[in-house]
C-alpha cells in the first residue's frame, strides 16, 4: 500500500514538472535547454557543492548540450562549450569588452567611498575601465627593459626560495603545507615587481603577510559563493559578505601601510635606477584620483597571488606524476646559464610547453565571462545581445574532440618539429586561455609567465620533486588543488 502511494505521488509530481517546464519554455521562451527553473530561485534550487562547480558544468554540458541556460532568479546565464562558439564570442570586436563585475566587491567598494572612488580595474566597465587600464601604467607590465631588469632580481628571489625549502624541510625532506610557503613567495615577487623593492613580502614568513594571503583566499571563496550562489547577501549581510568585508579591509590596511612607507623612504633618497617602479609610475600618473591609484596597486599586489600559487602547485603535481618530465626540464635547464637571463627564459621551450600543458589540463581560470554586445547564433541557438555568457574553456579543453588524449599530460603537443614552443600547429590551442583574451586580457601575463618558468627551472635544477598529498581540483572562484599540500624536495 505504502509503495503504491509513493508511486502515485512520484507520477503526479513528474507530470506536474513536465507540464510546468513546457509552460515555462512556451511562455518564457526558454529556447535554450537547461536545468529546471523554479519561481524566485531560477535554477539555483539545486544543492550544488560550490567547490565542485566545474563538475556541475561538465554535467550540464553532457546533459543539455553545447549551449545551456541557467537562471539566477530571473537572470539568465548561458554557458557555451563548443570551440567555434567560444572563438566567435571572444574574438568579437569591442571598444570596451564587458566582463561581468564581481558584484560583492563592487557593492562593498561603493559602500566605502572614503577608500574607493571606483570599483577597480577588474570590475569597471566602459570609459571608466579604459581610463584605469590606460592610466595605471599597464604598458609598463609589457615593457621589455622592465622585464629584463625583473629577470635579474627574479634569480635572487628564486635562489632564496630554494634556501627556504632547504631550511624548512624536515629530515625526510618533507614540507607540510607547502602551499603556504608558495603564497608568500608569490606575494614577494608581486611586491618586487610592482614596488621595485624586496623585503615587503616575506618568503621566510611573517604573520602579517600570512594573514594577508589568507584574507586573499577568503575573498576568492566569498566572491565564488556570492557570484554563483543565492543572492541573499544583497538584502542583508550574510556570513560570506561579512568575511569578504573583513578580508578586503585587512588587505587594504596592510598594503596601504606598505605604500605609505615606501613613498616616505623614496622622498628621502632620490631614485638612482633608470627604471622606475610601477608604484612610482602609478603615483605620478596624471588624471587619476589618489584613491584609484592605491586601489590599483592593491589589486596588482594581492589579486594574483593565489592564481600564481595554484598554477605552480598544479604544475608541481604534474611533475611529481611524471618524473620523466622533470628529467627533460633538468636537461633543458642544464643548457642555460646558471644565472637565468631573459634570453635564457625564452630558450626554455620545453618548460614553457610544460606550463601550457598545465594550463590546458588544470587551468586556474576555468571559464571566461562576457556580456554579449551583439546577437549571436551559437550551435543553432539564438543568444541575444546583453546576455551573460560563460565560455567554458576548461570543460572544452578536456574533450577528446579538441585534444587527442585530452586527459593525459603531454607537454610535447606544444612543440613543433624543431622542439620549439609553438601553438600554431595546434588550432585547438585557441581554447587554452589562462590569461583571457582581447582588450580585457590579463595585463600581468608576461610577468607571470616569466616568473613561473623561472621558478620551475630553479626548483627542478635543485630538487627532485614529489607531491605527497591526495590530489583533487577544487573551485574557489579560481581552480586550485585541494589544500593542504605536503611536498617532498630531495636534493639532486
Ligand atoms: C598565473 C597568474 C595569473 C593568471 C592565471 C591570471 C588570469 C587572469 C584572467 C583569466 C583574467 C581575465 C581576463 C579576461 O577576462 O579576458 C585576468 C585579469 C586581470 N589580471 Fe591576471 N592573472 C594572473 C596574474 C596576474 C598578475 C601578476 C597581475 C598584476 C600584476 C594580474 C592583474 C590582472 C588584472 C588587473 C586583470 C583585470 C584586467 C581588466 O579587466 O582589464 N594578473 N587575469
Amino acid at each position: 500500500m505504502e509503495v503504491h502511494k509513493y508511486l502515485l505521488l512520484t507520477t503526479i509530481t513528474t507530470i506536474f514538472f513536465y507540464i510546468y517546464i513546457r509552460f515555462l519554455r512556451k511562455v518564457k521562451k526558454l529556447s535554450i535547454p537547461g536545468p529546471l527553473s523554479l519561481p524566485f530561485f531560477g535554477t539555483k534550487w539545486q544543492s550544488i557543492e560550490m567547490s565542485k562547480l566545474h563538475e556541475y558544468y561538465d554535467g550540464l554540458n553532457k546533459n543539455y548540450g553545447d549551449v545551456v541556460m541557467e537562471l539566477n532568479g530571473n537572470f539568465p546565464i548561458v554557458s557555451i562549450f563548443n570551440r567555434q562558439d567560444i572563438d566567435k564570442v571572444l574574438s568579437s570586436p569591442s571598444q570596451f569588452p564587458f566582463r561581468p563585475p564581481n558584484e560583492i566587491q563592487t557593492f562593498y567598494r561603493m559602500q566605502n567611498k572614503n577608500r574607493y572612488s571606483s570599483t577597480g580595474i577588474a570590475n569597471e566597465q566602459g570609459p571608466e575601465w579604459l581610463k584605469l587600464r590606460t592610466k595605471l601604467s599597464l604598458k609598463t607590465l609589457e615593457n621589455r627593459k622592465f622585464h629584463d631588469q625583473f629577470c635579474n632580481d627574479l634569480n635572487d628571489i628564486c635562489s632564496d626560495f630554494n634556501d627556504v625549502i632547504r631550511t624548512v624541510r624536515n629530515e625526510n625532506n618533507e614540507i607540510k603545507n607547502f602551499h603556504e610557503n608558495l603564497r608568500l613567495m608569490s606575494f614577494e615577487t608581486n611586491c618586487f615587481f610592482v614596488l621595485g623593492k624586496r623585503g615587503y613580502g616575506s618568503i621566510e614568513g611573517s604573520e602579517k603577510i600570512a594573514k594577508l594571503t589568507d584574507a586573499n583566499v577568503k575573498i576568492m571563496e566569498a566572491i565564488r559563493d556570492t557570484y554563483y550562489g543565492t543572492q541573499f547577501w544583497k538584502y542583508f549581510p550574510t556570513k560570506a559578505y561579512k568575511t569578504f568585508a573583513e578580508s578586503e579591509e585587512l588587505i587594504y590596511d596592510v598594503i596601504s601601510e606598505i605604500i605609505e612607507k615606501i613613498l616616505i623612504e623614496d622622498k628621502e633618497k632620490a631614485s638612482d635606477t633608470e627604471i622606475t617602479s610601477i608604484l612610482e609610475k602609478v603615483v605620478n600618473a596624471e588624471g587619476l584620483d589618489m584613491k584609484d591609484k592605491i586601489c590599483g596597486i592593491i589589486d596588482f599586489l594581492a589579486g594574483s597571488t593565489e592564481a600564481k600559487t595554484a598554477t605552480i602547485m598544479f604544475l608541481l603535481y604534474h611533475l611529481s606524476e611524471h618524473p620523466e618530465v622533470q628529467n627533460e626540464i633538468f636537461k633543458e635547464a642544464s643548457l642555460l646559464n646558471e644565472f637565468l637571463t631573459a634570453d635564457d627564459l625564452k630558450k626554455a621551450h620545453y618548460t614553457r610547453a610544460v606550463l601550457y600543458e598545465t594550463f590546458r589540463l588544470t587551468p586556474t581560470a576555468p571559464a571566461l565571462a562576457r556580456i554579449l554586445e551583439n546577437d549571436f547564433e551559437l550551435s543553432g541557438h539564438h543568444v541575444k545581445s546583453g546576455t551573460f555568457v560563460l565560455c567554458q574553456t576548461m570543460v572544452a579543453c578536456l574533450k577528446e574532440e579538441n585534444f587527442i588524449d585530452s586527459n593525459s599530460f603531454k607537454p610535447k603537443r606544444w612543440l613543433n618539429a624543431n622542439g620549439e614552443f609553438d601553438s600554431s600547429n595546434l588550432p585547438e590551442s585557441s581554447l587554452v586561455l589562462p590569461f583571457g583574451t582581447g582588450k580585457r586580457a590579463c595585463p600581468g601575463r608576461k610577468f607571470a609567465e616569466v616568473e613561473l618558468v623561472a621558478i620551475v627551472i630553479k626548483l627542478v635544477r635543485a630538487f627532485k620533486i614529489k607531491y605527497e598529498s591526495r590530489f583533487d581540483k577544487v573551485f574557489k572562484f579560481i581552480m586550485t588543488p585541494e589544500f593542504p599540500v605536503d611536498m617532498k624536495f630531495e636534493d639532486r
